[in-house]
């Protein structure tokens, strides 16, 4: 048997969408529509992969990458025009999927099951059809006496008594490739200019060779021509990937409010509260509970963290992490294990070590803080330089405190244990275990010796199995 090759059509403009974007590079549930049909060739075992592009090339180009092979369709002449391009690229005569690439609701099984029948069947070529409750839009499948197919009528040129046959072409086929190319050079020019790949079946009643087609599910096979359909995909691809995490041990409060992307990975016993969003490569581990009114893009989440009401983009948050309300991780937050970030609290760019706390009103950019540094509310990293233009950092040293009000004017370093005072501007670097004060903040005095004490050591390490569970329920 030979290796089966995958044609996906996603060449058009999608003139319904009204969008500069190509269709196919529109968004549901975090992805492109195309990448949706790719992975599900991929996953029915298709591994020869050829994407007709043509509308926007290099963009679909560039946001789906070398993993396939294109075919350029230079004007959209319809959909059998789009397949003849493809077929140069095709490295044998044997079987082809062709698909459309805004229809990312077919599932892999659906695939395979077009396959089975296409070669038990000894068929030409299979189609995918679907009996929909309405079938406007769609291309309706006629059938003669015996219930053979006997061709594909778009809409516009279906007579009255054809609009109302409720079997549709669902725009997915199971070609002979041999016999695909002596046919597309004799589909013949619609009465709307263009050259329609459905006219294919036609073509191949008249050759004698045998066509079958398999009744598919007409959920998955719904097609995105406009914004109202891209919602309504957006939806169910939604609740299918809500559904695959409940089942896999997460608790979604409220399906109805709870957004989350294809490729977010989340541990079980992590609880998501209602007007959450979480979007990306996101990765949250188990025991977590993100939300309520939680955004999380591109973010990496430890086991047992809490996360209320606060945005993170481009973060990573270790174990144990206790965050918001109104916290906002920008791009290069690394919050350690067990830390406490409060109210209003900003950080960018910047590393706190396990067991920080920054409970009110502050702002950390382009910074390193130590382990169990306080952060007293109102703390203030100044570090953009609007003379200059130029951003700097600053360091923080271990259990250092930080007075209310602290300004950090970057580039600065406090060592480790000192203390600021209240209202206290630093610009130049203070050395380790000294209380600093004023504007602009001077040594005072060394700190009074600390009593170390045992759980002081107990408070470094991460927190462990039991401690994770009194976290999550506290
Ligand atoms: C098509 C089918 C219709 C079927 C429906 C299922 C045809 C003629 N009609 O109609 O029978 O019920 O899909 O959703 O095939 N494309 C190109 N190049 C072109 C034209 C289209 O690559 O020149 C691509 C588009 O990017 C799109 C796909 O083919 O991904 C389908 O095109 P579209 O215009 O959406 O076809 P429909 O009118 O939906
Ligand atoms: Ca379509």
């Amino acid at each position: 048997m030979s290796a089966l090759a995958g044609i996906v059509l996603a060449a058009g403009r999608g003139t319904r969408m009204k969008s500069k974007r190509p269709k196919v590079l529109h968004e549901a549930a975090g992805r492109p529509l195309l990448a949706y049909a790719l992975e599900t060739l991929r996953r029915a075992g298709l591994h020869q992969l050829i994407v007709v592009v043509g509308y926007g090339a290099d963009e679909v180009r560039a946001a789906i990458g070398d993993g396939v092979r294109y075919a350029l369709q230079v004007e959209q002449r319809g959909t059998g025009h789009a397949v003849a391009q493809a077929l140069s690229l095709l490295e044998n005569d044997g079987d082809a999927v062709v698909c459309y690439g805004d229809m990312p609701l077919i599932r892999a099984e659906t695939i395979a099951q077009l396959l089975v029948t296409h070669r038990e069947a000894s068929a030409t070529l299979t189609l995918l059809t679907a009996e929909l409750a309405d079938p406007a839009g769609y291309g309706r499948i006629v059938r003669d006496q015996g219930r053979r197919v006997r061709e594909i009528v778009e809409e516009a040129a279906a007579t009255a008594e054809q609009r109302a046959i409720r079997e549709t072409n669902s725009g997915i086929y199971c070609f002979q490739t041999g016999w695909l190319r002596m046919a597309l050079p004799r589909i013949p020019l619609s009465a709307k200019g263009e050259y329609y790949l459905t006219d294919a079946v036609r073509l191949a009643i008249a050759d004698g060779v045998h066509v079958a087609a398999v009744r598919g599910d007409p959920a998955e096979l719904v097609g995105v021509n406009d914004r109202v359909q891209l919602a309504e995909v957006g939806a169910l691809l939604r609740a299918r990937i809500l559904r695959r995490l409940m089942l896999g041990g997460v608790t979604v409060v409220d399906p109805a409010t709870t957004y989350v992307d294809a490729g977010v990975e989340i541990g079980p016993d992590t609880v998501l509260h209602p007007n959450t969003t979480i979007r990306g490569r996101s990765r949250i581990a188990e025991d977590c509970e993100i939300g309520p009114n939680s955004y999380v893009v591109d973010s990496e989440i430890g086991r047992g963290s809490r996360v209320w009401a606060s945005v993170l983009e481009s973060a990573t948050v270790g174990r144990g992490v206790r965050l918001g309300p109104f916290a906002h991780l920008r791009p290069g937050a690394v919050v350690g294990d067990g830390c406490e970030i409060g109210n209003y609290a900003e950080i960018k760019n910047s590393r706190l070590g396990p067991g920080t706390r920054m409970h009110h009103f502050s702002y950390i950019g382009d910074a390193s803080l130590g382990r169990e540094v306080n952060v007293g509310a109102g703390t203030i990293t100044c570090n953009f330089d609007s003379e200059t233009g130029q951003k700097s950092r600053t360091v923080v040293g271990d259990r250092a405190a930080l007075g209310s009000d602290t300004m950090l004017v970057a580039p600065v370093e406090v060592g480790a244990g000192a203390i600021t005072g209240a209202g206290s501007v630093v610009t130049r670097d203070i050395p380790p275990a000294v209380v600093a004060l004023g504007v602009p903040a001077r040594v005072a005095r060394e700190t009074r010796p600390r009593q170390r004490r045992a759980e002081d050591d107990a408070s470094l390490r991460p927190p462990d199995d039991e401690e994770l569970r009194g976290i999550g329920s506290r």
